[in-house]
């Protein structure tokens, strides 16, 4: 999902439906048909000195919120993701996107438990004072998945 498209689809999709449907090419739902649900303009602040997580933050939402932030120059950005190798990818792509050099890969697996617990109590020892956290990986399953809970 690129940043046109996050703002497209909020402004049709979550007010009507509230998903994401919004396609450039195929929608009739055009925002431009619901000035109505317009949203405020996205903003912008100086995020010098603060610290900011966000999970999720290798692909979609989580992605773009991630370069959102760094354009906003945080002192610490941590990309919490669960994949190595996709975290990596995406670190790297923030960087080239923004130029944005002060963003740390951190692994974590939110359907394990220890591996939840033992993300917070690095944070705790390394981290400091969290300004910014955006609580967004997450999926919805066809089937039923139980979360690993030792
Ligand atoms: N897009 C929408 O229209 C929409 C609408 C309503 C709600 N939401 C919610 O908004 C959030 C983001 O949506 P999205 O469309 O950007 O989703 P997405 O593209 O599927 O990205 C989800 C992110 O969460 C990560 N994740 C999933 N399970 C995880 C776990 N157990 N531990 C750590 N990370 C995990 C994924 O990692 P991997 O890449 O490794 O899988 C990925 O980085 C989700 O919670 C979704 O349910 C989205």
């Amino acid at each position: 999902m690129t940043s046109s498209t996050l703002e497209s689809s909020v402004d049709a999709g979550s007010f009507l439906f509230g998903f994401s449907f919004y396609n450039k090419t195929t929608s009739p739902f055009h925002p431009s048909l619901f000035p109505f649900a317009k949203p405020p303009s996205v903003t912008k602040a100086d995020l010098t000195g603060k610290t900011g997580i966000v999970l999720g933050a290798n692909t979609g939402l989580g992605f773009e919120a991630t370069k959102h932030f760094a354009r906003m120059n945080p002192g610490w950005l941590i990309l919490a993701c669960r994949s190595q190798s996709k975290g990596l990818a995406a670190l790297e792509q923030v960087k080239a996107d923004t130029g944005f050099k002060n963003a740390e890969l951190w692994i974590t697996d939110l359907s394990d438990f220890a591996s939840a617990k033992s993300f917070a109590d690095k944070f705790e020892q390394d981290g400091g004072r969290l300004d910014v956290l955006v609580e967004n990986a997450g999926l919805a399953p066809t089937a039923y998945e139980a979360s690993k809970t030792a």
